[in-house]
C-alpha cells in the first residue's frame, strides 16, 4: 500500500520540487552550519597513450553553474548569474587560464605517464574550490584522485601525497613541487580568486535563488497537501476493508489488509517518516539522474 502511494506520488505534478530541492539542499543554508561552496570538478580519462577525454564543471553547492564544452573548447555559463560579479576582462583572463590548464593537463599527464607509473586505462579526478562559513571566513581545497582513490592535495603552498597513496603519489608531488610558478598560480586561484568568485555568484544569483526558494515553499505545501490527502485515503480505505473483511469472506482476497492497517493507523508517525524518507530518496534520485544527463552531454 505504501508502495502504491509512492507510485502515485511519483506521478503527481511535483516536478518543481526536484529542481528546487538541490537548490535548497545545496545552496541556501542561512540558518544551518552547512557552508556555501564553489567547486570545480575535473575528470580526465586516459584510454591509452593517444586518447584522453576531459570533463569539467563548476558547482555552487549542488547547483551546476558551469560546464566545459569539449566540442567548442569553451566554458558554458549555465545560469544567468554564472558570471558572478567579475568584469568581462577578468572572466576572459580566467577562462583563458583555465582552458590552457585543461589543455596542458592531458598532454602533460600523457608525457609523464610512464615516469609516474600510471597504468592505462586510468582516470584522474580533481576536486577544487572554496567554501564560506557564515558568509565570512573562507576555506579552500584541492584534492586529486587516481583511479577513484585519494592521491594528493594542495596544502598551504605545496603538493602533499595522500596518506596511503604510496610512492607513486610521493613521486608525483616531488615533481610538481619543483614548479614554483604553478604553485603560486594555484595558491592565488584557491585563496583569492575562488572566494571572490563565490561571493560574486551569491550576490548575482541572489534574486533568482530567493525566488526559487518562495516557489519551493508553495510547491512543498502543495505536495504536503497531496501526501496528507493520500494518507487519509489509505487510512479510510483500509478501515473500510477491515470493516468489510469482518463481514465478508470475500475480502480475504484483499492483499494483506492487516499490514496496511498496522502501518497506517496504529503508527501514523512511522509511516509518515517512511514516506518522507522515500520522497527524499526519490528527489535525490531525480537529481542524480539530472546530473548524469548533464555529465553525458559533455561527451
Ligand atoms: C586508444 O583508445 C581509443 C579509445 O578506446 C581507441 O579508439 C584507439 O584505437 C586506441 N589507440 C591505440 C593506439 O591503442
Amino acid at each position: 500500500m505504501l508502495l502504491l502511494l509512492l507510485l502515485l506520488f511519483k506521478g503527481l505534478p511535483c516536478h518543481g520540487a526536484s529542481t528546487v530541492a538541490p537548490l535548497l539542499l545545496g545552496f541556501r543554508h542561512p540558518a544551518s552550519e552547512e557552508p556555501l561552496s564553489f567547486r570545480f570538478v575535473q575528470i580526465s580519462s586516459f584510454a591509452n597513450h593517444s586518447c584522453a577525454h576531459i570533463q569539467a564543471s563548476g558547482w555552487l553547492g549542488d547547483v551546476q553553474t558551469h560546464v566545459l564544452d569539449s566540442v567548442s573548447g569553451t566554458i558554458r555559463f549555465l545560469r544567468p548569474w554564472s558570471q558572478g560579479t567579475f568584469s568581462k576582462q577578468e572572466l576572459k583572463n580566467l577562462e583563458a587560464l583555465l582552458l590552457l590548464y585543461l589543455h596542458s593537463f592531458n598532454k602533460e599527464v600523457q608525457a609523464f605517464a610512464s615516469q609516474f607509473q600510471f597504468e592505462y586505462p586510468f582516470e584522474l579526478q580533481v576536486l577544487s574550490g572554496c567554501q564560506m562559513h557564515a558568509g565570512k571566513a573562507s576555506e579552500s581545497f584541492l584534492n586529486g584522485a587516481y583511479q577513484g582513490s585519494d592521491f594528493l592535495s594542495f596544502q598551504g603552498n605545496s603538493w602533499k601525497p595522500s596518506p596511503g597513496a604510496g610512492s607513486r603519489a610521493q613521486n608525483v608531488c616531488r615533481v610538481l613541487n619543483h614548479y614554483r610558478i604553478i604553485k603560486e598560480i594555484v595558491q592565488s586561484l584557491l585563496s583569492d580568486i575562488c572566494p571572490r568568485f563565490l561571493a560574486g555568484l551569491l550576490e548575482a544569483g541572489k534574486s533568482e535563488l530567493e525566488q526559487q526558494d518562495g516557489n519551493s515553499i508553495f510547491l512543498m505545501l502543495i505536495c504536503l497537501t497531496i501526501i496528507v490527502t493520500l494518507v487519509l485515503l489509505v487510512v479510510v480505505d483500509s478501515w473500510f476493508r477491515k470493516q468489510s473483511s469482518n463481514q465478508n469472506i470475500l475480502s480475504l482476497h484483499v492483499p494483506n489488509p492487516a499490514f496496511s492497517t498496522r502501518v497506517n493507523i496504529q503508527d501514523p508517525k512511522n509511516s509518515g517518516h517512511q514516506l518522507c524518507l522515500a520522497q527524499e530518496f526519490w528527489i535525490k534520485n531525480r537529481f542524480l539522474k539530472n546530473w548524469k544527463t548533464s555529465l553525458k552531454q559533455l561527451w
